[in-house]
């Protein structure tokens, strides 16, 4: 599936983008089959769009189950809790039943909450591998995705859906993250990109060079793949995926009406 591509001036309107495409899909979601399984990123390129979310009268909350991509190895009130984030920034928010959130324990020991993850991942979502309806992503100036990080040998996990990995620097919290397969079996995977670092990275998936870029083995098997990304990040794509992009965000325009 070719990535559907949308360049927006800035980090903001991007954001809007999302937000835009994540009620869309959760609206549809909840239609078809009741329930909405999404599972938010980490990191800072999405607290702008969860905060617009917050805001939103769209988006089916009580239908919704929220996991995660992945989870640093810290208690969920340290500061580099992605869960902590989420939940001051949007769940904090918004009605989704307590018991609908599902937070990757960073306090527990990381092969039995992957174990346990997993397992949740299986009786909670349909499908083998478990089919989500978004996952949403952001990307390391590296290209690592969740906290599958290049040259890992997670990338490579066939049948594990959660895995503890390693920290990417010496002196960082081990990561518990989701791997290709879930990743790729999802119907949605939402790639929210900003920043003038993320450029080269950007274009080395985008225009096919960077093959062996944790973020180039994103490719839903039978889902769209979107990449929402503002000037700054979209900044040395060539003008044939500029013109892509163009003439994806026409359809858009005229798929909305
Ligand atoms: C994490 C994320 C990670 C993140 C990228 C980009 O736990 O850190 O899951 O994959 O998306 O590192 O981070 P920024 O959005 O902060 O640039």
């Amino acid at each position: 599936m070719r990535p559907e591509i949308c360049v927006e001036p800035t980090a903001g309107r991007a954001a809007e983008v999302a937000a835009r495409l994540f009620a869309e899909i959760a609206q549809r979601a909840a239609d078809q089959r009741s329930r909405f399984l999404v599972a938010l990123s980490g990191g800072s390129s999405p607290l702008p769009l969860y905060a617009l979310l917050a805001e939103r009268e769209d988006v089916p909350w009580l239908h919704t189950y929220v996991f995660w991509g992945d989870e640093r190895c810290v208690p969920p009130g340290h500061p580099e809790s992605n869960f902590g984030a989420a939940r001051e920034v949007l769940l904090s928010q918004v009605p989704v039943p307590d018991a609908q959130v599902h937070r990757m324990r960073g306090e527990e020991a990381p092969d039995a909450e992957a174990t346990r993850y997993e397992r949740l991942l299986r009786d909670t979502a349909p499908g083998e591998p478990p089919r989500l309806d978004l996952i949403l992503l952001g990307m390391g100036a590296d290209g690592h995705v969740a906290s599958l990080f290049p040259g890992s040998g997670a990338l490579e996990e066939s049948k594990r859906l959660v895995l503890a990995v390693d920290p990417p620097r010496a002196d960082g919290h081990r990561r518990i993250t989701l791997t290709l397969p879930v990743i790729n079996a999802a119907r949605n995977v939402l790639f929210l990109v900003t920043g003038m670092g993320k450029a080269a990275v950007a274009a080395s998936v985008l225009e096919g060079s960077g093959l062996n870029v944790p973020a180039a083995r994103i490719r839903p098997e039978d889902g769209r793949l979107f990449w929402l990304l503002d000037e700054a990040a979209a900044s040395q794509l060539s003008d044939s995926v500029r013109r892509a992009a163009r003439r994806e965000q026409g359809t858009q325009t005229g798929r909305e009406g």
